[in-house]
């Protein structure tokens, strides 16, 4: 007979390997390239001793490649739940020291078990991604395992918030999960995202390209824009997803969660009465209005990299979690192009499932005009950001600083497509289009220098301010600078039980 004291001993073994993961050698080089492991990850993220490891003991079924005499329980793959600032959370973290934290069948049914156990809880789910992708050895099986978890990711999208860190070198499905989620964290210098890596991509088109150029960190918070965030390093990274959690609702049926509010909500800034210049062609920060006026100054930027020409992220207004989307005039002069509608489109669509009000801060010279832009597909881009203003049924407060111009002037949350507040400062400019360029076209080529100077003047004057809109209720209330934090305040006090529904459909058509 196995006695009591063999049998908890067998127990502590198994335990014990899990927790190894690939060895102590494996382990080690990880910290000694300054990453840390997946129990440490998850360690960080969740609240002190919350975490709940589920299937520690889970091994593949695997026999080929001679896999069978090859397993480590866990298979690569630590799951569970937990809490973050005390509300729950689930979890999953890839650890790269067992077969290069790949996907088999099996540890893709573990993370599809913590999949449904957060939709069915409504909880968050957050993965913790360092892995080569499918694991070759499983052929088919291990593309289903994936095929499962994407399937998974798009019930779940709109549902209950999905986040994805990028801890290592990531590759095929362990990209394509990320992202389908709603927020992606890279680490510079340590983490990687790409279909296919440089070796690959060296033999099919003879391209040579660094690890880091091809899908580093800043390539892709920068450049292709599939990245949200970067961070210094693994810890890092980890306190970032705390503080973006602080801002989210559970899921789609809760609200965002309110914090105590310290900083007076009547709070006055004499600051923001001159930060808008009188000449209409100096740039200014929008941001120094964004920070000015948020509680705390506190504002959570999203893709700070990525189009500069529009400015979006997260703060806290009278304590109420809030998605702030701003043109930036210091950034190509605000201007709406590709990317910049892009960006925008996605997170108004993400503020809306979430039910977290939209303040939109406006100062736009309308769309960037080019035959780059326009073979790019101008059109169908900036109409994402168009469909997805006019889609959302959250509340949707405008503060319009200067330039309301042209189609940027309906885009950005406008009363016609749904604003529930819109407010203009008296620097504000609503018209069709600047006034230089209206005068060329109204007059073109029928007047001298002086009145042609005195055409655009004129045009100024009548046009380029905010009391044609003003007279006609397409701004509910023109504000000076310095209210501007207590007028949102009231916005949002004013659309906190706002109950707004589009019209019941299988799904909109948006234009991709
Ligand atoms: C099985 C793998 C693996 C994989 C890595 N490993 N990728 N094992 N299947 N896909 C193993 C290695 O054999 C090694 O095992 C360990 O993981 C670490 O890998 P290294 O290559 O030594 O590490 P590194 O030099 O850091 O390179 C990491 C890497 C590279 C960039 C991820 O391994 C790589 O390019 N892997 C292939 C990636 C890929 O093409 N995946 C796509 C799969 S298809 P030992 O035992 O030596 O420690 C896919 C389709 C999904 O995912 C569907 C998409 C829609």
């Amino acid at each position: 007979m196995i006695s009591l004291e063999e049998k908890l001993n067998e127990f502590e073994r198994r335990n014990r390997a899990a927790e190894l993961g690939g060895g102590i050698e494996k382990i080690e080089k990880l910290h000694k390239a300054g990453r840390i492991t997946a129990r440490e990850r998850i360690n960080l993220l969740l609240d002190p001793n919350t975490f709940v490891e589920m299937d520690k003991l889970v091994t593949h079924r695997c026999h080929d490649f001679g896999m069978s005499k090859n397993k480590i329980p866990g298979d690569g793959i630590i799951t569970g739940y937990g809490k973050v600032d005390g509300r729950l959370t689930f979890v999953f973290a890839q650890d790269f020291t067992v077969f290069g934290g790949t996907m088999s069948r099996a540890n893709a049914e573990k993370v599809v078990k913590i999949m449904d156990m957060a939709m069915n809880m409504g909880a968050p789910l957050i993965g913790l991604n360092d892995s080569g992708g499918a694991r070759i050895q499983e052929g088919v099986e291990s593309l289903a395992g994936y095929a499962d978890i994407f399937y998974r990711n798009v019930q779940a999208s709109g549902v209950i918030p999905q986040i994805s860190a990028i801890l290592g070198p990531c590759a095929g499905g362990a990209v394509y999960s990320p992202a389908m989620t709603d927020f992606i964290f890279m680490v510079k210098e340590s983490s990687y995202m790409f279909v296919t890596g440089p070796e690959v991509i060296k033999t099919v088109t003879h391209e040579e390209v660094t690890m880091d150029e091809l899908g580093g960190a800043m390539t892709h918070n920068s450049r292709s824009g599939v990245a949200h965030f970067a961070a210094e390093n693994d810890e890092q990274l980890i306190m970032m997803i705390r503080e973006l959690l602080s801002f989210l609702p559970s899921n789609n049926m809760s609200d965002p969660p309110n914090r105590p509010c310290t900083d007076d909500i009547m709070r006055q800034d004499e600051s923001l009465q001159d930060i808008v210049p009188a000449d209409p062609n100096k740039p200014y920060d929008i941001k120094d209005i964004i920070t000015t006026v948020v509680d705390d100054h506190n504002f959570f930027e999203v893709m700070p990299h990525f189009a500069g020409n529009i400015i979006i992220g997260f703060a806290r207004l009278g304590g109420k979690p809030v998605g702030i989307v701003a043109n930036q005039p210091a950034y190509l002069a605000g201007v709406l192009d590709i990317s910049s509608s892009v960006k925008g489109a996605r997170f108004v669509r993400f503020c809306d499932a979430f039910n977290i009000p939209l303040i939109t801060f406006e100062d736009v010279p309308g769309f960037l005009p080019g035959t780059n832009q326009e073979y790019g597909g101008i059109i169908k881009h900036g109409a994402k950001l168009l469909y997805a203003f006019c889609e959302a049924t959250v509340p949707k407060i405008t503060v319009i600083t200067r330039k309301a111009y042209g189609g940027a002037y309906c885009v950005m949350s406008s009363k016609h497509i749904g604003g529930d507040v819109n407010y203009a400062y008296p620097t504000a400019e609503i018209a069709v289009m600047g006034p230089e360029g209206a005068v060329n076209i109204i007059h073109k080529g029928k007047l001298g220098e002086t009145e042609r100077a005195e055409a655009v003047d004129n045009y100024r004057k009548t046009f380029a301010n905010p009391y044609k809109a003003a007279e006609l209720g397409y701004v509910d209330e023109i504000i000076l600078p310095r209210q501007t934090r207590m007028k949102l305040i009231q916005a949002l006090d004013l659309t906190q039980n706002k109950s707004k529904q589009n019209p019941p459909k299988k799904h909109g058509n948006i234009p991709l």
